[in-house]
């Protein structure tokens, strides 16, 4: 019992994506209903960028023009805030001067605060807009998609498309884009500034830079690397779980509990290796940054201290410097890890345009023709050759004619064809060649929602949906009358069941109409059908067995709804069989025998050799 492999390769791909050229645009037109967002957000965020750099030219200059002894020195920037000083009046005043730039200072944080939570307003309000969007885009997609495309598909993985991938890229429209933005702002706005105020000086403080590339890059390639680790490894956990824990009653049948816990204890070590990895590039990193900032500081006060000393430059100015180069470190840390954002939300953001440029293949021509009303429900398959996979076929040239109104019988061993075959006049699936026509149209050159229109569906394995039951024999038709539902359900002998039920048709069932037993489930989708009334009826029979009282009351339910219409059935059932008007008999995806029953067991062939056996296993039970 081992854990299903984890998504490897698809990981992988995830880091080998780096920004494509082409991805951008298509990202950029997804913002492009929340321009306005987007267009407020780039205000304001210039607007923080010049408040944020007005907090340490303040300070340099309450230093400079007043606490310093012999003030009124004015060097570069400072006299920018001298003059700001002269509008209030308050330039040899030196108690109103401090006045007037404590309270700007006040003023910029407070502004700075504004700006920051319009920015987030705005960021998030773009972010969940797309991921909106999104989110209803690839689940009407999904709804349009070939059915093809799900034999192929782990279910698994279209969710996460929905889920993970769209969260990764939200990421990149609210932290991503817009902070990345806002740092590389800051971040010019201090060398410009830097470098007007001193530039002998500015050169010392973006010394450290060389070392912090350095360090920076290393830790992008470790992070990467550890972080695709974990990711791998969490996927290991979770499938491992997903597996287990649905798979429970069997684990604990065959007494696996211990063998269990141990190989989960090898993917969960796994994982927690793999994390200790990961905080270990972290651990290193930050404070690598923090020491080389330090010594860039340190440089700072060296190189401005001598300057000071020599009266080139101000103490206020070196204050400035100090104060920029923090606020200069701290947004080049950021990046580094954005950096990993990034990538991960343009991988996502590959493989969901993937899924969308997915084209169904089982459309509507460009001219469809109109299926006429009434609909006649007459059948013709001509043979039709088809396989799943190209070099496997299923059904090897299959012809037959149910002329409308007819009940035919389908019969043949487990994996003859039987539910291809219908799989095929539904249009799920396209024929490889022949054709199949409905009142003598080509299924191909319909719109298949008018093609299926007609018909009533009663599957293998009864789907119901979360809902009540009036809504699960509605099918979610809110035009359906109460008394139709209601009539279908007595009909199929439901009635019992209703009466029992507390809320009676109001009943709510849970996913997959979880709280009624499999006898139930199947008189339900028969109820479902028949308040149909559809023109050409498709019941695929469950071969899983139920009590005596049950069969009888679905054997009478099927005898209902076949009367009256084209009906195709895979029947299992000996009544079925021998009520219809013609029996196919399917053997290795081709028809060996066709007829009526006593037609059939007259020629005493294969059918008459099934017939006889389930007559034996019918004496036995
Ligand atoms: N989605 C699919 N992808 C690939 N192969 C499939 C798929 N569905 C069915 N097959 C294969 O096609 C063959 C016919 O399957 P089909 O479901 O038509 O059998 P069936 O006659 O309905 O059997 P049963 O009585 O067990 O329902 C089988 O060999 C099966 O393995
Ligand atoms: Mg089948």
């Amino acid at each position: 019992m081992s854990a299903s492999e984890p998504q490897e390769d698809s990981v992988e791909a995830a880091f080998r994506t780096t920004f494509d050229r082409k991805l951008l645009p298509r990202l950029l037109k997804l913002a492009a209903p929340y321009s306005k967002f987007v267009a407020g957000a780039l205000v304001v965020l210039f607007l923080e960028s010049l408040v944020q750099l007005a907090g340490p030219l303040l300070t340099a200059a309450a230093i400079d023009l007043v606490l310093t002894p012999g003030a009124g020195a004015a060097s570069g920037s400072n006299v920018l805030v001298g003059k700001v000083l002269a509008l209030f009046g308050a330039t040899g005043d030196k108690p109103l001067a401090l006045v007037v730039l404590s309270l700007l200072y006040a003023a910029s944080a407070a502004l700075a605060f504004g700006f920051t939570a319009l920015l987030v307003n705005f960021t998030s309000r773009m972010g969940q807009g797309v991921m909106f969007d999104l989110r209803t885009k690839i689940f009407g997609h999904l709804m349009k998609t070939d059915v093809a495309v799900y034999d192929k598909t782990p279910v698994g993985r279209l969710m996460t498309r929905l889920t993970t991938d769209v969260d990764a890229l939200n990421e990149l429209f609210t932290s991503g884009f817009v902070a990345l933005l806002g740092d590389v702002a800051i971040l010019a706005g201090i060398v410009v500034v830097l470098f007007l105020m001193n530039p002998p000086l500015a050169f010392v403080t973006f010394a450290v830079l060389v070392p912090m590339v350095f360090v920076t890059n290393w830790f992008r390639k470790g992070a990467r690397d550890t972080y695709r680790d974990v990711r791998i490894r969490i996927a290991s956990v979770n499938s491992f779980l997903q597996e287990h824990l649905s798979g429970i009653s069997v684990v604990q049948l065959f007494r696996r509990e211990k063998k269990a816990l141990d190989d989960f204890g090898k993917v969960n070590d796994e994982h927690r290796k793999a994390n200790v990895e990961s905080i270990f590039y972290y651990s290193v990193f930050y404070p690598a940054l923090d020491s080389l900032s330090a010594v860039g500081m340190a440089a700072i006060v060296l190189f401005g201290g001598f300057q000071v000393i020599e009266g080139a430059m101000t103490v206020g100015a070196v204050v400035a410097f100090l104060q920029y180069s923090k606020r200069f470190y701290r947004p080049l840390m950021d990046l580094s890890e954005k950096y990993n954002i990034l990538q991960a939300a343009m991988a996502s953001s590959e493989r969901i345009f993937q899924l969308l440029d997915t084209a169904p293949t089982i459309t509507a021509p460009e001219k469809p023709v109109a299926l006429a009303r009434p609909v006649q429900g007459d059948v013709l398959f001509t043979d039709v050759k088809f396989g799943y996979k190209p070099d496997e076929p299923v059904l090897k040239g299959v012809s037959f004619h149910v002329p409308a109104g007819q009940t035919f019988a389908l019969v043949g061993a487990t994996g003859s064809g039987k539910s291809t075959l219908l799989n095929l006049l539904l249009r799920f699936y396209d024929v490889t060649s022949g054709s199949v026509k409905v009142d003598g149209h080509d299924v191909r050159s319909l719109d298949p929602r008018d093609l299926r229109s007609p018909f009533g569906i009663v599957l293998q394995d009864p789907f119901l949906f979360t809902g009540t039951l009036a809504e699960n024999v509605a099918f979610f038709d809110p035009s359906m009358s109460r008394e139709r539902i209601q009539n279908a359900c007595l009909e199929v002998g439901l009635g019992p069941l209703l009466a029992r039920l507390p809320d009676g048709l109001d009943t709510k069932l849970g996913e997959r109409g979880g709280g009624l037993s499999a006898g139930e489930k199947q008189l339900v989708s028969l109820a479902r059908a028949l308040a149909q009334d559809p023109r050409i009826l498709i019941l695929d029979e469950a071969t899983s067995s139920v009590d005596p009282e049950t069969e009888a009351l679905i054997e009478r339910a099927i005898e209902k709804l076949l009367s009256g219409r084209t009906s195709l059935v895979v029947a299992h059932r000996l009544s079925t069989i021998v009520r219809a008007d013609r029996i196919l008999v399917l053997s290795q995806g081709t028809m060996r025998e066709a007829g009526t029953h006593a037609e059939l067991l007259a020629k005493g062939g294969l059918y008459a050799r099934l017939y006889a056996l389930q007559r034996k296993d019918a004496e036995a039970a």
